[in-house]
């Protein structure tokens, strides 16, 4: 396999508190950038081939300060992402296309705890000759539909259900193809790459992803984080 990073950070990070603290891909956690834990354990991970980082216009300086955090940083590319993820996918897909990967794997900037492990699980399986494979979590909480009101309507089975991960790994041909054919289509509200090669009827495999690759989503996701590391416990 030759297979090429796409690490997503064109989010605004809304959701993580006051917009003057930045997005949340370069807040600190453990002294240095989310977004360097990330690149740092792809680029010590012996298949990854190119990466690329997708990124909003106004951070190049942050981005730029974040790899002066990483060591042995190898080459690495930029491109400008888009107002959904959908679109800030779609560009770094784009920026990779004439590189020769034969695969690619799609990442959250904001993911910065995935393991080698994990990434060799889903390389395997890419290997094996999957064309798409999902990282992701049995569900263990109980589900609850609720209504506009605040009252529960049913309890959701959660037998079968797994809750998502990145990084989500795909033959490149077949992920660049589908996310062209659904920005051509205008289909906007896929909130993964696995839907949209759902969308597309291409067998997704699930390997099982890991408890630590959580999402920093909120303000106190990034603390927790921080105190986590400072702790030696990631
Ligand atoms: O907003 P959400 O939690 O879905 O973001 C997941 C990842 O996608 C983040 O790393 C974020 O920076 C990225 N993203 C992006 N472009 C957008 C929105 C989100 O690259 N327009």
């Amino acid at each position: 396999l030759s297979v090429g990073i796409v690490i997503v950070a064109a989010g605004r990070g809304e959701r993580a508190g006051s917009p003057e603290e930045g997005p949340k891909q370069y807040r600190p956690i453990g002294g240095r950038a989310v977004i360097a834990h990330t690149l740092e354990r792809f680029v010590t991970w012996p298949q990854a081939s190119k990466i690329v980082v997708v990124i909003h216009r106004h951070d190049e300086n942050l981005l730029r300060a974040a790899l002066e955090q990483v060591a042995d940083l190898p080459e690495i590319e930029i491109a400008f992402g888009g107002t959904t993820r959908q679109q800030s996918v779609l560009a770094g897909l784009r920026q990779l296309k004439n590189s020769g990967v034969t695969h690619v794997m799609i990442h959250d900037a904001v993911r910065p705890f995935f393991d080698h492990d994990l990434l060799d699980r889903v390389a395997a399986a890419l290997a094996a000759g999957a064309p798409a494979v999902l990282p992701a979590m049995p569900v263990t909480d109980t589900l609850k539909r609720g209504d506009t009101s605040g009252l529960v309507v049913e309890t959701v089975p959660r037998t079968g259900l797994h809750a998502a991960q990145t990084p989500q790994s795909f033959l490149f041909s077949d992920i660049l193809a589908a996310h062209e054919k659904a920005a051509a289509e205008g289909k906007s509200d896929f909130t993964d790459d696995a839907a949209i090669a759902e969308w597309c009827n291409l067998p997704v495999t699930l390997v099982t992803g890991s408890a630590d690759n959580v999402k920093l989503t909120i303000k106190r996701d990034i603390a927790m984080a921080d105190e986590k590391l400072s702790a030696g416990l990631l």
